[in-house]
């Protein structure tokens, strides 16, 4: 076990509908396990993985292991793997009968001291059955905790109905809906980095501010989602959540404390402010894309098509969108936000693209380029702050662009924690900071909808692009990358 000074939690029970799906094993049961490897959580607390239909417990516990060993060897070897393991109890709901509920009943009874926490890990179309069927059994107190995963619906009334459904089994300030990037260390360093020091509020706002680009590139393709992606496209997967959490937290105001509703208010007012796409802008301000066969890291692979083995599909596998916050801070500020998979490179960053000095006193006369802030996400978490500097030597005053780095993995030896570590954690000890609130989740879906409806609107191309490059457009290394107002590199 690490000796790291945590805060301790009493039991709890932590119940997983779709226990044993993708999710639940990639996720879910290795981050609880960290966070009892790490002393965190006490073995106290116990695991039900909801199944729909009859599995072996020991093959389940197996691929438990495996994936609490892709994290480190050492882990699935620990004697903690076993005493984790041992937590873990199989329990068979195949629908939302009472009999098939008295399952449930049956296993929680000897827990009823510790509180139910409910991870609902299915499609999100089941969410509400499942939250009523749990009301009509029994099974939810004051203390019970839901977690909703996304995505939540695919439209704003279907986001609506959900919330209503779930609203009638749990009040509000019992709800956790998960966007497991507010949970990346690096995004909520954005927070700190913003809120706690002096130097850059000063400077964040449209007078010193030229753009701010948002890009998650992802290597990956559609693994074994192929049904529920072509339903969903890179708008929906990516934009609706993550990349508009993280362009929240960019443009927020400064709440007034850390905690949920101070920081969901400003989230909220954000969202509202975004500026509608309409028939004319999407043209110009999106594009849409979708990957050909192509090569990565010198591998060959397949087409979105032949992926998802319908070849008929106009879904988009990525996204550029060019979008303005429409208020006093950042008025006529273009927010850049590009998401796409099978790109050459697993690569997600924030950069905030300073304006240029006001007039060049250097002999040179050629334009100096303008301070960066650029935030990477992942891999390799760092804040690098790109300023000029003077070629040392003589021969005049000579500058050239260097990174004052934060580099994180140099700087923090520990492993660092999943952001599904931070958010059950939060989730247990009820924290609902990094959390949608309902009217949030609304509004990003009113604003989405904007650009799907514009979208069918003109029939909007989707434009191929080959697998191994950064999508439509130009085929250029990020990092240098300036984007046109189509949301392209183009330099
Ligand atoms: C999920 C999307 O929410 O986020 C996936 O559904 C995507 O399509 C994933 O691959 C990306 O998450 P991360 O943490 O790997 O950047």
């Amino acid at each position: 076990m690490r000796k790291t000074k945590k805060e301790t939690f009493n039991p709890f029970n932590f119940i997983i509908f779709g226990g044993d799906g993708d999710l639940a094993l990639r996720k879910i049961y290795p981050a609880l396990f960290h966070r009892l490897y790490d002393g965190q959580i006490t073995p106290d607390f116990r695991i039900f993985a909801i199944c729909r239909r009859e599995r072996s417990l020991s093959e389940f516990k197996t691929s438990v292991l495996e994936f609490i060993s892709e994290s480190g060897k050492e882990f699935g070897k620990s004697d903690l793997a076993k005493i984790f393991l041992e937590r873990i109890q199989l329990v068979q709901v195949s629908d939302f009968s009472p009999e098939a509920y008295s399952n449930l009943i049956t296993a929680l009874k000897p827990n009823q001291k510790a509180p139910n926490i409910f991870y609902f890990s299915t499609p999100s179309s089941a969410f509400g059955a499942i939250a009523s069927a749990l009301k009509e059994n029994g099974l939810i107190d004051e203390r019970s905790k839901v977690v909703l995963e996304k995505p939540l619906g695919n439209s704003l009334a279907t986001a609506q109905e959900i919330n209503r459904q779930v609203g009638a089994a749990f009040q509000e300030n019992q709800v956790y809906r998960i966007d497991h990037y507010l949970g990346k260390e690096t995004v909520q360093n954005l927070m700190v980095l913003r809120f706690a020091n002096h130097l850059f509020e000063q400077a964040w706002n449209s007078q010193h501010i030229e753009n701010v680009q948002i890009t998650v590139a992802e290597s990956l393709g559609v693994q074994s989602r192929a049904g529920y992606y072509d339903q969903s496209g890179a708008l929906l997967d990516m934009v609706q959540n993550h990349l508009l959490q993280l362009l929240c937290l960019v443009a927020m105001e400064p709440p007034h404390l850390l905690e949920a509703d101070f920081v969901r208010n400003e989230k909220l007012k954000v969202l509202y402010a975004l500026r509608p796409f309409s028939k004319k802008s999407i043209k110009t301000q999106s594009v849409k894309g979708q990957y050909t066969r192509g090569k990565i890291a010198g591998q060959s692979v397949s087409s979105y098509l032949e992926d998802i083995e319908k070849f008929d599909s106009k879904t988009e596998t990525f996204v550029a969108l060019t979008t303005f916050v429409d208020n006093w801070r950042w008025k006529g500020v273009p927010f850049y936000l590009r998401t796409g998979k099978r790109m050459p490179k697993r690569y997600s960053e924030i950069v905030i693209n300073f304006r240029p000095v006001a007039h060049n006193i250097f002999p040179s006369g050629k334009e100096i380029p303008a301070n960066k802030l650029i935030v990477r996400l992942q891999p390799d978490e760092r804040i690098e702050l790109v300023q000029m500097t003077k070629i040392p030597g003589p021969g005049g005053y000579r500058y050239k662009p260097i990174a004052l780095k934060l580099d994180f993995v140099d700087n923090f030896k520990e492993r660092f924690p999943e952001a599904y570590e931070r958010l059950i954690m939060d989730v247990v000890r009820g924290n609902q900071t990094l959390f949608m609130r309902q009217d949030e989740l609304e509004a990003s879906w009113m604003w989405i909808e904007t650009i799907s409806k514009s979208w069918k609107e003109v029939q909007m191309p989707v434009e191929l692009y080959e697998a191994g490059t950064w999508g439509p457009g130009q085929d250029v290394m990020l990092e240098d990358h300036i984007w046109n107002t189509k949301g392209y590199a183009v330099d």
